[in-house]
């Protein structure tokens, strides 16, 4: 993927780093963003978007992937950005993101979110339900501004992805459900409403979905509320959000489209959808991890190794479901291979375990490698989405430190924690103190 290829050494290069210098100089595990792949990741969303000749605009979900480094990006490369908490939020607005850029989403946003948004003027909030457009039009009212919403509606479309990543269909916890009117509900309300101005719909099917059918669906449905909202209130939709989920290929089973296809997919669908009617949103997409999934690689040294007689060799690296806790959540599979010794051809068959006290801490089952020693440097592809925004310090677990390479530069955005971190926000009451009077 992206910059990646293999050097004189045999080892895998990446931005132009070699993997084995970045490990010794950064150490494991180590997660190392692709920057020029990102870039380029971004630029042909943008592009394609240019090319339909609609208003189309692009933004970043940055659930899966958010550093200061990485709203630095997003912002350089002129894309709207996607937070779902104060605490992304923060992030963007301490990175220069500008606010006018930034859209708020979420199922429950706390009053002091919602407040820390309004003060700094960002683009919209997303509307998950009707408790939020109450607490959205209280807060502004009270503050004497006006907030611009979108609802988030749940289409009632089934995408064939993991149960846990699918969001559109009907009984979800997510958004305005559009079979039994809520939505058009919802627009009666914002409407009414003295102190929000109603700019359109946002759905989301779900993450990691190939088919382009399911988008095609979901956009008919939203085109369908756009003309009732205009049909029974005269509501002009100004902006129509269809959400991220275009898939990324982890292993051989993926078959994702370029990415130009779910964008023209979405448009084309729109095209004819508003065709004859006195308005055309601006058709946004919300993409995280068709954007940074393939530019991530986490590099890991090899530890122990204990073999069940004539069942299975496990070998283990020094992280796990702290640092990719994809493979125990969704089962999610991923492809790796030596990075020290990247050419040499695969000899037997392991299954990598991560250090967690956790049997389901288990990152690639049956993976073909060379004969395995201690001290070699595993590369585990396409970790660059929901793996360090998801990782967490289970067992005490320092996260990783993430470096960004490109042009033979590598440069660190996330520190390594120290186990000093670790203890930070550790407090002892005083009666527990040791030695106590
Ligand atoms: N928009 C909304 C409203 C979302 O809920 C999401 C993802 C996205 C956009 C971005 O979806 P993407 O383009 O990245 O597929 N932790 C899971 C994925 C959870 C996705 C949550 N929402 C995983 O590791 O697969």
């Amino acid at each position: 993927h992206g910059t990646s290829r293999i050097n004189e050494a045999g080892h895998l290069e990446i931005g132009g780093c070699d993997a084995v210098e970045l490990a010794k100089r950064f150490g494991t595990p180590l997660y190392v963003m692709d920057e020029a792949w990102i870039r380029s990741r971004m630029r042909n969303f943008v592009k394609a978007a240019k090319e339909t000749m609609i208003p189309f605009r692009v933004a970043y979900a940055s659930k899966a992937f958010n550093t200061l480094a990485m709203c630095r990006l997003v912002d350089e490369e002129g894309l709207l950005l996607d937070v779902v908490s104060g605490g992304e939020l923060f992030t963007a607005l301490r990175a220069g993101m500008p606010a006018e850029r930034i859209y708020f989403h979420g199922n429950n946003k706390s009053p002091a979110e919602i407040e820390l948004a309004l003060d700094a003027g960002i683009r919209l909030f997303v509307a998950d339900n009707f408790t939020e457009l109450e607490m959205l039009e209280a807060i502004a009212a009270h503050k004497g501004k006006v907030a611009r919403v979108i609802l988030r509606v749940s289409p009632g479309v089934e995408a064939h992805t993991h149960a846990y990543i699918q969001t559109g269909q009907a009984d979800s916890k997510f958004g305005f459900d559009l079979e039994s009117g809520q939505a058009l509900q919802g627009v009666r309300m914002a409407e009414e409403a003295g102190h929000l101005c109603l700019e359109g719909f946002h759905c989301h099917i779900g993450s990691q979905i190939f088919e382009t059918e399911a988008f095609e669906l979901a956009a008919e449905k939203m085109a369908g509320l756009c003309k009732d909202s205009y049909g029974q209130f005269g509501f002009e939709t100004k902006v129509l959000n269809m959400g991220g989920g275009f898939g990324i290929r982890y292993d051989e089973n993926d078959h994702p489209q370029p990415v130009e296809r779910y964008v023209n997919i979405i448009a084309d669908a729109m095209k004819k959808q508003f065709a004859g009617l006195p308005f055309l949103p601006e058709i946004w997409i919300e993409p995280g991890r068709a954007i940074v999934g393939t530019a991530g690689t986490t590099l890991y040294t090899l530890g122990t190794v204990k073999e069940v007689p004539g069942v299975r060799k496990y070998v283990a690296v020094d992280g796990g479901m702290t640092d990719n806790p994809r493979p125990a959540l969704y089962q999610a599979k991923y492809e790796a291979f030596l990075a020290n010794r990247a050419l040499e051809e695969a000899e037997e068959v392991v299954s990598i375990a991560g250090k967690c006290c956790e049997s389901g801490d288990m990152l690639i089952w049956d993976l073909p490698l060379p004969a395995v020693r201690q001290g070699d440097l595993l590369a585990v592809p396409c970790t660059g989405a929901y793996n360090y925004s998801m990782s967490s310090n289970y067992n005490r677990f320092p996260r990783p430190a993430v470096v960004f390479v490109q042009n033979g530069q590598a440069e660190l955005v996330v520190k390594r924690e120290t186990y000093e971190d670790l203890i930070s926000h550790d407090v002892i009451p005083k009666r527990l103190l040791k030695n106590a009077p």
